[in-house]
């Protein structure tokens, strides 16, 4: 498996990760809101896929992509995600589906704490590519350098 040396990306402040608040439809009749690709998120969408049935006390993820961008959204209950650049680690609690957490490339990322019939969503900018996964995490924090959380 080739490597890259450094992950570049995320060097800059305003591409960090961060909490991104959706438009909101309020309506009686039950509320909508929506996500457009580089309006509402900086990046467009090549996949969408999403996680549910988690079992009680289960983790997903666990490791980085080299070159995928995230958005993830709490469609139905909770749960936290646990982003890490290999310096510092930051949770984040999605428990609401009118906002989401943008997560850079080059970012070591975990699901816990999955409430009963939780649903994540989850918006990629790149199709599927086992080859753009990072699962050791002493390797990843060899390639991380200025990957902004
Ligand atoms: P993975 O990304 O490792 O899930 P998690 O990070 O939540 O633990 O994916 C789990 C399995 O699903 C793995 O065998 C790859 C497959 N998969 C796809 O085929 N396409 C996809 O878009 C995704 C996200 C995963």
């Amino acid at each position: 498996m080739v490597l890259q040396k450094n992950i570049s990306m995320a060097t800059n402040k305003n591409n960090g990760a961060m909490i991104i608040q959706l438009p909101k439809n309020y309506d009686v009749r039950g509320n909508l809101s929506f996500i457009e690709e580089i309006n509402h998120i900086p990046f467009k969408i090549e996949r969408t896929y999403w996680i549910y049935d988690v079992p009680g006390g289960e983790v997903r993820g666990g490791h980085a992509y080299k070159e995928n961008q995230e958005f993830i959204v709490a469609l139905s209950g909770s749960f936290d995600v646990i982003l890490d650049n290999g310096t510092e680690s930051k949770t984040f609690f999605l428990n609401r589906s009118y906002y989401g957490l943008y997560v850079p490339k080059g970012v070591w990322r975990q699901m816990c704490n999955f409430s009963t019939n939780s649903l994540a969503l989850v918006l990629a900018s790149i199709k599927f590519n086992p080859r753009d996964y990072i699962y050791d995490y002493e390797v990843y924090k060899e390639m991380a350098r200025n990957v902004h959380i």
